[in-house]
């Protein structure tokens, strides 16, 4: 079982560090999270984290991140025009994201390995990841692409309620808190994100869609892509994602 330290260094960004304390694993893994929005991308981390190592580096984390402030270091010139474009409902332009990933080279680097997760959202994102990776001497395992049905994705995204003091993620059907609206772990009122309405969850499904395909043909190319059934239980999703561990290449990874 890993616990991998704070991601302060993902998340705020240069010149913040980690205090990553945790066992570090015999084998760093290097793998992106492919899907839609709410198909349970987060959930898996959490489970492969747990029993595979790896440092969780979500692009919707630095996001949520920046846009609640409060960091010792004002926001890069990148970050500020990205919380410019989110506070006005625009999507975050691709130069816009690759530049605050490229803020963040180092973590590709990490020893304990990473789990991309909402990067690359785009080919040119994709494009953008290799040469990141290939200037830091590391390459990808897997890429894991988890699909479920639409109505699926929906119900799972409406549900979700989170934290709103230390971000812990539930659902009011498929994983309720013990008490109504409080956090287990804290006590924190529960809230759904904005982004989890309705009418935002329509437009992240179509702004995804009218992306992912160039993604997952690029690394299906490279024969890096595996398709993973997001439907079930968590449980029955990870012992999928498992089956995919099971099959990669350990002598391939750096
Ligand atoms: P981000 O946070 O990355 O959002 P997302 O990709 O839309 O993914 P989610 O976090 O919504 O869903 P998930 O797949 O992790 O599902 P979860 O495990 O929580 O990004 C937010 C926004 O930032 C984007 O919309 C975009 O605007 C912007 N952005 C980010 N990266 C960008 C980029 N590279 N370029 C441009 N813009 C970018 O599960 C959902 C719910 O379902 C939970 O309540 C969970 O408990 C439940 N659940 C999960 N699995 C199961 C299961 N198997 N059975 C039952 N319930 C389940």
């Amino acid at each position: 079982m890993y616990t991998i330290g704070d991601r302060q260094a993902w998340l705020q960004g240069p010149p913040a560090c980690c205090s990553a304390t945790g066992p570090v694993p015999p084998r760093p893994w290097h793998l992106v999270l492919l899907g839609p929005p709410g198909v349970g991308k987060g959930t898996q981390a959490e489970n492969i984290i747990a029993e595979y190592g790896a440092c969780h580096l979500s692009t919707g984390d630095v996001f949520r991140h920046a846009a609640r402030g409060g960091d010792a270091h004002p926001p890069s010139p990148a970050m500020g025009v990205a919380l410019t474009a989110m506070r006005r409902g625009d999507l975050v332009s691709d130069a816009t994201v690759v530049e605050l990933v490229r803020e963040r080279a180092q973590c590709l680097s990490c020893r304990y390995g990473f789990l991309l997760d909402g990067f690359p959202r785009t080919l040119d994102q994709a494009h953008a990841l290799d040469a990141m990776l290939g200037a830091v001497g590391r390459r990808l395992d897997a890429a894991l692409n988890y699909f479920a049905a639409e109505s699926v994705i929906i119900a799972r995204l409406s549900g979700r309620r989170v934290c709103r003091q230390c971000r812990a993620g539930y659902h009011l059907e498929n994983k309720p808190p013990r008490l109504a609206g409080r956090c287990d772990a804290c006590g924190g009122e529960l809230i759904q994100r904005d982004d989890d309405k309705p009418e935002a969850i329509r437009v992240r499904l179509q702004a995804y869609a009218a992306t992912c395909d160039p993604v997952l043909e690029h690394y299906r190319r490279q024969g890096l892509l595996h398709e993973v059934d997001a439907g079930g239980d968590p449980a029955a999703v990870f012992a999928r994602t498992r089956e995919v561990f099971g099959t990669l290449n350990l002598a391939g990874s750096r």
